[in-house]
């Protein structure tokens, strides 16, 4: 447990067991460390003489054996160059803070804000990063752990986030408490990830989405394999059929009374597990295959977190939700579908599942008349293999919105790197029998699953297309995750919906 408070400078306060600064490089001390702790800003300015401390990201350099006011141990964080300190930095500095203070065994940790402020960071931002950060790197999905319910917990540990003046304080508390709610946004998203897959299913995935919404004032609607197919869903019915469990379309709805400003459509990829189906995928690792709804887990938290936020947007969450399996009668590889636009496609590959779902939800979304559709998917191997767990990859057809998206993961540190949906890459995707065909050759395939799901984009609207097959999961614990699911996508999309970024 880790609890944020705010002090004010002027304010009496008794002291903290550690008192951290930030420092960046060549920039010397930040003014508010020398009047606030005149002793160990004496000793560390002789200690950048005599380069002992340079600045850089990470470094640390404490202060002992003196009378200190604010702590026993003083203590300087490098944060490295000013100008290049951005907001992915502030949440890195953050999680070391926490790491620190723990190997310390330190209970009260004083922060003096003001000196991790930079140019591409203000005050709130930081406030911002910290928070999400300090509760979701504390997160640790231990429920079916019957010894970690003894193991001791680490003891809880409070931030004191210390301001300049009480002038600024409630509108960094309400940044605080907006952060809040978007980490339980991500937090509800990675436990729905980390559940196994004989936990959730198409159906309780359905019943989390509802029991969320309830609780949170969204209006939720499922429909189930009949309806779907009235509505003739080829994509979603034959990824479907495969398994016992009966697929389901879940479709939240929030801020209805926004619409004005233009609805936006989040639509997830909900594969409950992804076996490959008779294009069966080899055994190593296919466990990992219950992270393949982190797509749907990402729109149902980022409704949960904007309804926390109570955010002035309308916004629907589509969640296509199946099983990709294997029974007695599964999908073929070859088998001709026809999907809910009408078009029809070979599926050359079973495992090519999360398109043929997505496509037919991408189409649904028209009936809202949506001003901007973005879908998020674990969609391709591919796209880990290209950026490993540092980037999402992103595809659009609108040049406006693609650029929002890509400083809103600025912002939020979930970067996002663009791939190319050029015309030419079409031709890899057409169907000999059929319209289209499911895979494209060997090469490029994290764009030709993008060029495939352009296909059922109602037409005139803004997409963008995310695949976060590389940052949906943690395999090595890191400054805001210690290991699975990774919550991606609610940062993002909050960031993106909250201001005018959108
Ligand atoms: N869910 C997978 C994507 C995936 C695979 C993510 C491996 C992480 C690791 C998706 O349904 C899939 O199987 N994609 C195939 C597509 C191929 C058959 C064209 C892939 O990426 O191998
Ligand atoms: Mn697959
Ligand atoms: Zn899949």
């Amino acid at each position: 447990m880790v609890k944020i408070v705010f002090l004010t400078e002027s304010g009496r306060r008794p002291q903290a067991d550690l008192l951290v600064a930030g420092c960046f490089r060549s920039e010397g001390l930040a003014r508010e460390l020398t009047a606030l702790e005149p002793d160990f800003a004496l000793s560390a300015k002789t200690a950048v003489k005599r380069h002992r401390f340079s600045g850089k990201f990470g470094e640390t350099l404490a202060g002992f054996g003196m009378k200190f006011r604010e702590a026993p141990e003083p203590m300087l964080l490098g944060l490295g160059d000013k100008a290049k300190f951005r907001n992915l930095c502030a949440r890195k500095t953050a999680g070391n803070l926490v790491k620190i203070a723990r190997e310390r065994k330190a209970r009260h940790v004083r922060v003096l804000l003001s000196s991790f402020v930079s140019p591409e960071v203000s005050l709130e931002a930081l406030v911002r990063a910290f928070t999400e950060t300090v509760l979701l790197g504390t997160y640790d999905f231990k429920k079916y752990k019957n010894q970690g319910l003894k193991e001791k917990k680490p003891a809880a540990l409070t931030l004191e986030l210390l301001v300049s003046s009480g002038r600024e304080l409630p509108r960094l508390k309400a940044a605080s408490n907006e952060a809040r709610s978007v980490a339980e946004g991500v937090i509800f998203a990675r436990d729905l990830v980390n559940e196994p897959a004989n936990v959730i299913n198409p159906q309780t995935l359905a019943v989390a989405a509802r029991k969320m919404s309830a609780g949170a004032g969204i209006s939720c609607r499922v429909l189930g394999g009949k309806e779907m197919s009235k509505l003739k869903m080829g994509g979603i019915l034959g990824v479907s059929q495969g398994s016992l469990i009966p697929p389901a379309l879940i479709i939240m709805d929030y801020g209805r009374k926004y619409a004005s400003r233009g609805t936006v459509c989040l639509v997830g990829k909900g594969v409950t597990f992804d076996t490959g189906g008779l294009s069966l995928k080899p055994p190593g690792g296919m466990e990992k295959m219950k992270y393949d709804m982190a797509g749907s887990a990402a729109v149902i938290g980022t409704l949960k977190a904007a309804a926390g936020l109570k955010l002035k947007r309308h916004i629907i969450g589509i969640v296509p939700a199946v099983e990709n399996n294997v029974s007695n009668n599964p999908q073929r590889p070859g088998d001709i579908i026809r999907m809910f636009n009408g078009k029809t496609v070979e599926v050359l590959n079973t495992d090519a599942e999360g398109r043929l779902i997505l496509g037919d939800a991408l189409s649904y979304a028209a009936r809202f008349k949506p001003k901007t559709i973005i879908d998020i998917a674990t969609l391709t191997g591919m796209c880990a293999a290209t950026f490993a767990d540092q980037a999402v990859g992103l595809m659009g057809t609108d040049e406006k919105l693609v650029s929002k998206i890509k400083e809103a993961g600025q912002e939020s540190g979930e970067r996002c790197w663009e791939l190319p949906l050029w015309e030419e890459y079409g031709q890899m995707i057409k169907g000999k029998q059929s319209d289209l065909k499911n895979i494209g050759g060997s090469n490029g395939g994290t764009i030709t699953a993008g060029m495939f799901l352009k296909e059922f984009v109602p037409e005139k609207t803004a997409w963008a297309h995310l695949d976060i097959a590389g940052t949906a999961w943690c395999e090595t614990p890191r400054h805001d995750c210690q290991f699975g699911a990774t919550g991606v996508g609610v940062r993002l999309f909050i960031q993106l919906l909250s201001g005018n970024l959108l």
